[in-house]
């Protein structure tokens, strides 16, 4: 018998815990400080709400429909080809989770250096993240947590951490807002954030936004069939993917609202790119009242956040193997996280001792990255959206209502969306992406 979340909400929250991640509030604020802001946000917004919203929901009927993890969701769905991209999801996820878990440790290593008090040091985050023995070390901690996660299960694994965990980043969130917004000089930093220049929007812009909304919502492969197909079928779905946009988005404003007036309190800048959160943001924690505090409960955040996105990269894989070769998922979780906590060192020791070991002209790290972001996750994406759009879409259709029954006005909005705006829109974000 397949496995089902205990509770109604069970979707929601492993589904929230997997999209609220680095991606919102490591790369959000920053993506945000670089293109203009409010423009950036709204235009975000706009495209999650509709384009994002779409294709979650895409993925979770497949998973609700077939009750099957990817590649099985495909094959019962229509078969013939159709589960190569089912395929090409688990392994979009068995490339990213060996560098999410380092920069999972990178997060974990800070809580660490934010309690020493030499975070903010000058040239401390490059000695961090070049040391090997210590980058592995933290790598291994955090895919130690992983694993024990998804090896208790659906239920008392990944629901039952979720739920505590998630809850546990709003509050912080939530706390380091208040802390924030008191300072002196934040009105400038809110300013920034809620007065759009759209001056600065180019088609760039949108194409950062448009890859952003994808890998903040874990969207392109599997992460949502996976978890879709956990669900039973009683409820209908759009409440349900809606709150997941909601959440996520949520998280990912209220981290801007901490990240930049901080920043811009302090007079530093906001365009710092991606050292914003791990050099700007520990220079803002030493120079803040009771700052050494709120360091340690912001990287504290950081590691939660990571921590509940990767258990559903592994839950991906692990479901997968445990579906198409009838495997007992302890032993397969144990060994399908080992073996990408090896895959890992490589990418931890990028920024160290293999710094000049590089194919095509990348690290190993950025080289996973780069597979995995610009051709694997959009290529998944496409097919998923296709596939549903065009091939499975009768089938599909009636996961809408679930039991109710019935097919909503809206469908034919949502089909046109799958089948024609979404391929089209990824087409171009590959293309950009590669030609880039
Ligand atoms: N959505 C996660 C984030 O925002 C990243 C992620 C992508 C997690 C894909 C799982 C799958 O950080």
């Amino acid at each position: 018998m397949r496995a089902h979340w205990r509770t109604r909400t069970g979707f929601i929250i492993a589904a929230a815990g997997s999209a609220v991640g680095l991606g919102n509030i490591w790369r959000f604020p920053y993506m945000a400080g670089e293109n203009g802001g409010a423009a950036f946000i709204l235009i975000y917004l706009a495209l999650i709400f509709t384009l994002g919203f779409s294709v979650l929901m895409a993925e979770q009927a497949m998973g609700r429909a077939s009750q099957h993890s990817p590649v099985r969701a495909f094959r019962s769905l229509k078969g013939g080809f159709w589960p190569v991209f089912g395929m090409i999801g688990v392994l979009t996820a068995f490339v990213i989770l060996p560098f999410y878990s380092v920069v999972g440790g990178w997060t974990l290593g800070y809580i660490w250096k934010s309690i020493e008090g030499v975070a903010r040091e000058k040239g401390a985050f490059g000695a961090f993240i070049s040391d090997g023995g210590l980058t592995i070390l933290f790598h291994a901690i955090f895919m130690a947590m992983t694993i024990w996660i998804v090896h208790s299960g659906v239920r008392n694994g990944i629901e039952k951490w979720t739920r505590v965990l998630l809850t546990l980043l709003l509050v912080l969130l939530i706390l380091l807002a208040i802390r924030v917004l008191l300072l002196p000089g934040a009105e400038k930093g809110i300013e920034f954030f809620f007065s759009p220049d759209f001056s600065k929007v180019t088609e760039d812009t949108i194409h950062a936004a448009l890859s952003q909304a994808f890998f903040s919502l874990s969207l392109g492969m599997g992460v949502m069939i996976t978890y879709g197909s956990y669900m039973s079928r009683e409820k209908p779905l759009a409440g349900d993917a809606a709150s997941v946009v909601g959440l996520d988005s949520m998280v990912a404003i209220l981290a801007g609202l901490v990240i930049l007036p901080a920043v811009f309190a302090f007079g530093l800048d906001p365009k710092a790119g991606p050292s914003l959160t791990f050099i700007t943001l520990p220079e803002v924690f030493a120079q803040m009242p009771g700052g050494k505090i709120f360091g340690v409960l912001f990287f504290l955040m950081l590691t939660v956040a990571a921590l509940t996105s990767s258990i559903s990269l592994l839950e991906v894989v692990t479901a997968h193997l445990e579906d198409e070769y009838q495997l007992s998922r302890v032993p397969t979780s144990i060994g399908a996280g080992l073996l990408m906590f090896l895959l890992g060192i490589p990418c931890a020791l990028s920024f160290g001792a293999m710094s000049d070991v590089t194919l095509f002209g990348m690290t190993f790290f950025d080289l996973m990255d780069y597979l995995s972001g610009k051709i694997l996750l959009p290529l998944g994406a496409m097919g998923i959206t296709f596939f549903v759009g065009w091939v499975a879409w009768s089938r599909v259709v009636q996961e809408l209502n679930g039991e109710q029954g019935g097919i909503p006005g809206w469908a034919s909005l949502w089909r046109l969306m799958c089948a024609v705006i979404a391929p089209l829109l990824i087409l171009w974000i590959m293309f950009e992406g590669i030609a880039g």
